[in-house]
């Protein structure tokens, strides 16, 4: 069935696009990219002549290639998936291996396309997805300057971690630079291909009963979670140079808050929006070591349960000492008029009892209650996982006849999401995979939903200030208990503001 909205058999220009996905056999690519692939061909929203070229180290047979990716699709979309989709994306793939170390790189891969577009690089459109670690980002785009293979209108995506801090995520956009003009360069935070993200900006800018409400003057404050049961797993290796500080606070979580925070975008155009978000991050107020120990809270998960598993603790995960949080909580402050006074609380974590992502907005409390103690304040909570909602709890009369007057209870208007994804109601709809929507976008050049450069190093510096407030102030993530919420010091943080966390 196809739910494309526009014909699917012409390409932008007149070109034929070509999708080369580098880092074809690995993990991202096998569990998310593929799949992902393979249902926007199933709805139909991919040109018909696109073809897709796996770039790989390993040496894989065609049928091997094409087997393994099939059997990634169906394990990731199952039931979802329609008999002719595989055939017919199958028809699509092919896979070389080549070492970014050879010198020849690029002439190997300029000689598949050609072979792809019929002998006429200048016929094709080429759109890179480097799945690959960014250290390799450099050498790749070298290549890919220097065998002619980066010129308009290609583009290339890449991902997070773009870079440990400023200065080494000027490096790699300098090197990207080098090779794809910004307008070309595609960097994907994947939060914002989730489908409650999108939402966010529906629910804010296609209503009109928000806007006067959102604000320091209506809002109390604003909590941010994305809380994983996970660990750290067999990712050790990457995170424990990283730490939940850049892994998901750099990037996530104030992705999350510019969307929540930002002004009204005169428009949906690219610049519009991410004009609007990196004056956000701009506006943050500083951490740094005056300030981090009040303002953050950094942990590590010790031994406990997760996932009714036992867990030895990351330390013990790891087999040595270290000081990488796997916890972080941090209060936010936006210094601009709409919202100085308003914290908005960002909190995410490893091994945590339950898996929650949601952005909550706390309205004030009434001015003054008629209701004695029974008025709660408002809150709208948008929930992105592990199911899709928008929830508004409102106060309301408590049903029936009571001798001692009027009671109150609290009511949940709830907007769940799972039903009307798709639209028509015949039948649910399939939740998307977030990476559908974003390489849809690549494919069509519309990099909306993309990170720009200045806001990635906007996004740096204000992080950077708490990495080096710890180095200074709090030099050691304090231990939580596996299967818990996190660390004391998180929940000491609000109590001092006199708030808590929704737990
Ligand atoms: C990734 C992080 O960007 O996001 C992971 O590197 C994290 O550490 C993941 O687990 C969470 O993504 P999602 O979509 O499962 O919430």
């Amino acid at each position: 069935m196809s739910t494309a909205s526009s014909s699917s058999g012409s390409t932008s220009g007149g070109r034929q696009q070509v999708f080369v996905l580098v880092g074809g056999t690995g993990d991202l690519a096998i569990r998310m990219l593929w799949p992902s692939l393979a249902m926007l061909d199933q709805d139909g929203f991919l040109s018909n002549n696109l073809r897709m070229i796996s770039v790989a180290r390993e040496k894989v047979a065609h049928d091997a290639f094409v087997t393994r990716v099939s059997d990634a699709v169906q394990k990731r979309v199952g039931g979802d998936l329609e008999p002719e989709t595989l055939g017919r994306f199958s028809d699509r793939l092919s896979h070389i291996s080549l070492d970014v170390g050879d010198v020849e790189w690029g002439d190997k891969l300029k000689a598949e396309l050609l072979r792809v577009g019929g002998g006429d690089l200048n016929a094709l459109e080429v759109t890179y997805f480097l799945s690959v670690s960014p250290s390799l980002f450099k050498p790749i785009c070298e290549h890919l300057r220097k065998a002619g293979l980066s010129h308009a209108p290609n583009r290339v995506i890449i991902e997070k971690p773009i870079g440990r801090d400023l200065a080494s995520s000027i490096v790699i956009n300098d090197s990207v630079a080098h090779a794809f003009d910004e307008n070309r360069t595609f960097r994907i935070d994947h939060y914002l291909g989730k489908e409650t993200v999108q939402n966010l900006i529906a629910l804010r800018f296609g209503n009109t009963v928000f806007e006067p409400l959102w604000n320091a003057q209506s809002i109390d404050h604003v909590q941010i979670t994305i809380a994983e049961t996970v660990g750290v797993a067999d990712r050790l290796g990457y995170y424990d140079e990283y730490g939940a500080l850049r892994d998901m606070l750099q990037n996530h979580l104030l992705q999350l808050l510019c969307l929540t925070a930002m002004e009204p975008p005169s428009g949906l155009s690219s610049d519009a929006l991410r004009d609007e978000k990196v004056k956000v991050l701009r506006s943050l107020k500083p951490i740094g070591a005056s300030n981090v120990v009040a303002t953050t809270s950094r942990g590590q998960y010790g031994p406990g349960f997760a996932e009714g598993q036992p867990v030895a603790g990351y330390e013990a995960e790891k087999g040595s000492a270290s000081n990488t949080e796997t916890y972080v909580a941090v209060k936010a402050e936006v210094a601009n008029w709409r919202w100085a006074g308003t914290p908005f609380y960002l909190r995410t974590g490893k091994c945590l009892p339950s898996r929650a992502t949601e952005i909550s907005i706390q309205f004030k409390a009434l001015p003054h209650s008629i209701f004695g103690g029974e008025a709660r304040a408002n809150q709208l909570v948008i929930r992105l996982q592990p199911d899709e909602d928008i929830k508004l709890t409102l106060m309301n009369k408590a049903p029936g006849l009571t001798a001692d007057g009027m009671h109150l209870q609290s009511l949940d208007l709830s907007l769940s999401l799972t039903a009307a994804f798709d639209g028509n109601g015949s039948k649910p709809a399939r939740r998307r995979i977030a990476y559908e929507r974003l390489i849809l976008d690549a494919l069509n050049g519309n990099n909306a939903q993309f990170v720009r450069r200045d806001e990635v190093e906007a996004a740096w510096t204000w992080v950077d200030g708490i990495i080096e407030g710890w180095q200074k102030a709090y030099p050691k993530p304090q231990i939580y208990q596996a299967g818990t919420f996190g660390p004391m010091s998180a929940y000491t943080m609000l109590d001092r503001d006199g708030r808590t966390w929704n737990d």
